[in-house]
């Protein structure tokens, strides 16, 4: 492996160091599982959980070892099962789950075996060839590294709708936060500007739907310095009798917010996490419309100057001081708990996804990445929506500017929230 091939002084011995944290993040999630629930299925359009612990070793040595080298993997059977799961149209309904599925331990054990010969791999193999094009500038390495955190806030996602008697609390998980709330800021205008959005073709590793890099002219638009809170959408459903979001519950005459572990009273200052048809009917209702991914993209990251950075608070790397993820917390906490970007706009970045009205696509230019093609290509149809900024549960090493996230419109079990603009 050449030194320059990877960015930020990534080394053999920083990718393994990232593999192990990650598996040892995994291993924890899965620990919340009580054992009963292994073949659950907490949201009916997904795979049981059980697919999960297999998938994510499975992808690393089917895309890093198979598919990028080349070599011989574990247990071919395993490989394709972990890949793409069982179609549920297929008789599954019928059938026992361990028919269908391998027992714990047999997961558990092909999970070991993948461990070990990823990190074999890591440590010695060619992890950077330019003739090869799952293997230029590290794609295949890199891509399973973040394969993996972002299947974890997917998992959080999923674990989040299992009954909590089917959960068990860890003993080291995050407590809820207490920060104070700020006084409304209201409304912030952004002036016509240019927006760079993408990822230039560098070297540094991004997914495919991140590049290129290009800028987008933006009108003045206005947007709001806070994202919508639970009380403001309490309001909104007090006056129109809209349905209550996914993480709501009614108790009698009051609302409760459904945590990971159990239910309490809902946070009125915190994000409300809602679909992007409620977010947008709630624009509607207000006067007002989402904003599209270039005007985040201005409201985030341009400053008055003219100069464009990296993350909204500047150029400084980013870690929980700086917004609410990186699993500092399982929970939203009240808006206006960080620092905002220059044009004094709060929570771009953290405290859950943004919905935007853009329609997720490729940019122009666009080419599907050679270890996973079909990782973005397969959603172009027109009936997703581009999310940016980064939830609680949204690993740092996502946190970067080109992100993309996407999501269809009704699907309500994402943390994502918004905020309205004009
Ligand atoms: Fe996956």
């Amino acid at each position: 492996m050449r030194h320059h091939a990877f960015p930020d002084g990534l080394t053999r011995d920083t990718l393994i160091d990232w593999y192990r944290r990650n598996r040892a993040r995994t291993k924890a999630l899965f620990g919340m599982v009580a054992p009963e629930a292994y073949y659950d299925r907490p949201i009916a359009l997904r795979n049981p959980i059980v697919f999960y612990e297999g998938h994510l070793p499975g992808f690393s040595v089917n895309t890093l070892v198979k598919l990028a080298l080349n070599r011989p993997g574990i247990d071919e059977r395993l490989e394709t099962l972990f890949a793409r799961g069982i179609d549920p149209e297929d008789e599954t309904a019928v059938r026992n789950p361990t028919d269908l599925w391998p027992a714990p331990e047999e997961v558990q054990s092909f999970a070991d075996a993948c461990d070990a010969l990823v990190e074999e791999t890591l440590r010695s193999a060619e992890l950077e060839n330019d003739a090869v094009p799952a293997l230029r500038n590290g794609e295949a390495a890199l891509g399973i590294l973040e394969h993996e955190q972002m299947h974890q806030e997917t998992l959080l996602y999923m674990l989040h709708q299992l009954p909590f008697e089917k959960k068990v609390k860890p003993a080291d998980a995050p407590a809820a936060m207490t920060v104070p709330s700020r006084s409304a800021p209201g409304r912030v205008v952004i002036p016509a500007g240019r927006a760079t959005i993408g990822a230039p073709r560098d070297g540094a590793f991004g997914w495919d739907n991140e590049f290129p890099e290009h800028a987008v002219d933006v009108p003045q638009f206005t947007i709001e310095a806070y994202n919508v809170t639970n009380g403001d959408y309490l309001e909104y459903v007090q006056a129109t009798g809209a349905p209550a979001p996914q993480f709501w519950h009614r108790d009698g005459d009051d609302w409760l917010w459904c945590g990971m572990f159990a239910r309490s009273p809902l946070p009125l200052d915190a994000p409300v996490y809602v679909t992007h048809d409620e977010a947008s009917a709630y624009a509607r209702w207000k006067g007002c419309r989402l904003p599209t991914e270039a005007e985040f993209h201005r409201a985030a990251y341009s400053t008055p100057s003219g100069e464009e950075r990296q993350h909204p608070w500047g150029n400084e790397p980013a870690d929980s001081t700086r917004g609410n993820f990186d699993f500092a917390s399982l929970d939203p906490v009240p808006v206006g708990s960080y620092p905002p970007s220059a044009w004094g706009v709060y929570d771009l970045v953290g405290n859950g996804w943004e919905w935007t009205s853009t329609i997720f696509d490729g940019f122009e230019g666009f080419e599907p990445m050679p270890s996973y093609a079909l990782y973005s290509a397969d959603f172009f149809d027109g009936a997703h929506y581009v999310l940016k900024g980064a939830s609680p549960v949204t690993a740092k090493e996502l946190v970067r500017r080109s992100f993309r996230n996407w999501f269809r419109p009704g699907y309500p079990y994402v943390y994502a929230t918004f905020r309205c603009a004009s």
